[in-house]
């Protein structure tokens, strides 16, 4: 018996592994965060599984789903959106699993930010503009940041910022990140990238905050800022620079036919 902890991706059912999407067909039991994670990620599911939506469980109710199905010798899908790497909770599920003796694995998916940049066609690491992303959040009801985490001190590296959990403290992402971004910067907000209902929504550090309002957006999106979204005067990657040597190059071309 295992337990695999799923990343189902942003929403979009065919935004998931096929490595995913098989143990989701053949396992007995299904948890999932119904929160974030449509139904049609898990409607294929086997008819006869136990199909669980741990939105409104507790830790301690998802562990004893997961003990019972143990003890019974059925495999636990069990799924959360994106990647599960990502502000998942799953640190504390398999801490748990270790303390219990039960054996399980992650399959990674496809995380939010990086469907929101598919989506918006945009390269998040340009050359000379950005190349570097930070993947952090704002501090919520239940969840502070650590020292030196804060966008203050993340602005001043001016890198490509993908903001989560934080479309209600935008006042804050604008206060805390115009001194170093500039109130001209580029701001997209992505609305459940992946869902029927996607939408996208484009202002700079000093208009985003009317334009999100007018949206009445206040959950489920994610704020990317930097100058990545807004550039067109990139220079090109030296990795296809004709004049750029490397261990492939020069060599054959080679093509399939
Ligand atoms: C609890 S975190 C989960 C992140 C997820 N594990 C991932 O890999 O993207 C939830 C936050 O991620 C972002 N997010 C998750 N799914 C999203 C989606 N479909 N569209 C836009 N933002 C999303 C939002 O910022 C949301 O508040």
């Amino acid at each position: 018996m295992t337990v695999h902890f799923i990343g189902a991706g942003p929403g979009d059912p065919d935004l998931i592994t096929v490595k995913g999407r098989k143990l989701i067909e053949r396992c007995p039991v299904l948890l999932y965060a119904g929160s974030l994670v449509p139904e049609a990620v898990i409607a294929d599911a086997p008819r006869d599984a136990l199909v669980v939506d741990t939105a409104p469980l507790t830790l301690d109710e998802i562990v004893a789903h997961i003990e019972a199905a143990h003890a019974k010798g059925r495999d636990v899908a069990r799924v959360h959106s994106g990647d599960p790497s990502i502000y998942g909770a799953i640190a504390e599920q398999m801490r748990r699993l270790d303390a219990l003796g039960i054996p399980y694995e992650v399959v990674p998916g496809v995380p939010a930010f990086a469907a929101a940049a598919a989506l918006l066609k945009t390269e998040l690491t340009l050359p000379e503009v950005s190349q570097t992303i930070i993947l952090t959040r704002t501090a919520g009801k239940a969840s502070p940041m650590p020292s030196g985490e804060d966008l203050a001190t993340l602005g001043r590296s001016r890198a490509t910022l993908a903001i989560h959990l934080s479309v209600r403290n935008l006042g804050l992402v604008v206060r805390e990140l115009t001194p170093h971004y500039g109130g001209d910067c580029p701001v997209v907000v992505v609305y459940r990238v992946g869902w029927p209902d996607a939408a996208v929504h484009r202002g700079t550090l000093d208009t985003i905050r009317a334009v999100v309002k007018a949206a009445k957006i206040t959950r489920t999106a994610l704020i990317f800022v930097g100058r990545v979204f807004g550039a067109d005067g990139f220079s090109d990657s030296r990795l296809y620079h004709p004049q750029h040597r490397h261990i492939l190059r020069p060599g054959k071309a080679r093509a399939k036919v």
